[in-house]
């Protein structure tokens, strides 16, 4: 049996086999280069993976919204109210796709009546590969097909979702998990410009090495991470640049632009995060190109420089991701290795070289263990295809 036929049948046994029950799937998604620029109207290179969030869901006629998740199967089935769309503590994990049902309401696609809804996810909960953004546009995609708004585009469904987690879920987050993980396409990463939303497909061709994922372990929720404090100090880094630059964003200035003026900055810690978020953006650019005319090497280096940055000036690293990074940095056969996601935890992404991997994933390994007192994960990941139907 493979997995959608697997939930099927646990579907059926939660809320019944009757009626029209259909499936869908996400992914989750790696961030390779671009970190806090997505909302500084900068641009991110991610790929979305072939491990995500399968939903199975059904439409109700009443009102009722019913819930099971494979991966928090003790708290068995969660029940809701299209008339009663607001955030709960106590609704946990349910309050993603509640999120999404009040999004589309309020974005004007009307949900009128309930559905129940089966989810299991096969990404390590809050690791870094936006697990939530994954349950989101998979909840997304379904709400699109059974309630007849087929008109709606991915890049809209992406953007519903953002609009639920920002709105609903109260995290300040930029639009790239979402996006990537409704557009992804297989073997290939994603050059989006957060300005504008304007794209391209960028081949990822590793004919020698690997894309491996290490999971810290370390737990963190974006909502009780430093995420939204960053974001507002940029917000604040920015205003005071914008009395001598005619700008929208930090991701509008060109790294000459930004040292010409960033003493408008009065503090020196909102002038490092502003310089994150101007370097950083100017890296990805540099590192796309490089990697377009086959220079891994470079795009690796990039990588390196771009985990100094969110360390030194950014600060959201923190010990386990540095313990994992720079004991990397040391191995053969690594070509890049940096934090990916929003920091404070989570994961680091790593370009290895094929004859490398296995003594990489014990060194790193074993050096983990031993300054941090407990394991780290590593997954060899594939990239795979954008959100839809199964
Ligand atoms: C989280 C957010 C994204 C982005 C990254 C950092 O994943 O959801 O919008 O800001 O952090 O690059």
């Amino acid at each position: 049996m493979d997995i959608p036929e697997q939930l099927i049948h646990t579907f059926e046994e939660k809320f019944g086999a009757d009626g029209d029950i259909r499936a869908y799937f996400a992914p989750g998604r790696v961030n390779l280069i671009g970190e806090h620029t997505d909302y500084n109207g900068g641009h991110v290179f991610p790929c979305a993976l072939t491990i995500g969030t399968y939903a199975v869901i059904r439409r109700r006629d009443d009102k009722k919204l019913r819930f099971y998740s494979g991966n928090f199967s003790r708290l068995g089935v969660l029940e809701g109210s299209l008339d009663h769309l607001v955030y709960a503590e106590k609704a946990g994990w349910a309050n993603y796709p509640i999120g999404m049902v009040w999004a589309f309401v309020e974005k004007g696609f009307p949900v009128e009546t309930g559905f129940d809804l089966l989810i299991c996810g096969n990404i390590p909960n809050a690791s870094g590969l936006s697990s939530s953004s994954s349950l989101e546009v998979a909840v997304g995609v379904a709400l699109r097909d059974l309630y007849g708004f087929g008109q709606m585009t991915m890049e809209e469904i992406a953007l519903i979702g953002q609009y639920a987690e920002n709105h609903f879920n109260r995290v300040n987050c930029g639009v790239m998990d979402q996006f990537s993980i409704a557009m992804g396409k297989k073997d290939h990463a994603i050059f989006l410009d957060c300005g504008d939303l304007s794209f391209s497909y960028v081949p990822i061709i590793l004919k020698e090495e690997k894309l491996i994922v290490t999971c810290s372990n370390k737990k963190r929720g974006l909502g009780g991470s430093k995420y939204n404090e960053r974001r507002a100090e940029c917000e604040e880094a920015l205003k005071m640049l914008q009395n001598k630059c005619d700008i929208c964003a930090l991701g509008d200035l060109t790294i000459e632009e930004f040292e010409a003026h960033k003493d408008e900055i009065t503090s020196e810690v909102l002038k490092r995060r502003a310089r994150h978020a101007v370097y950083e953006n100017q890296r990805t650019i540099q590192a796309v190109n490089v990697l377009q005319n086959g220079d891994i090497d470079e795009f690796g280096r990039l990588m390196n420089e771009s985990h100094i940055s969110l360390r030194d000036d950014y600060e959201v690293t923190g010990r386990e991701l540095d313990t994992l990074v720079e004991t990397a940095w040391e191995q053969p056969g690594v070509i890049g290795s940096r934090m990916t996601g929003a920091g404070f935890g989570g994961c680091t992404v790593s370009i290895v070289r094929d004859d490398c991997v296995e003594d990489f994933i014990r060194n790193v390994g074993a050096a983990y263990l031993e300054q941090i007192g407990y394991a780290a994960d590593f997954f060899p990941v594939s990239i795979g295809d954008g959100a839809g139907a199964l």
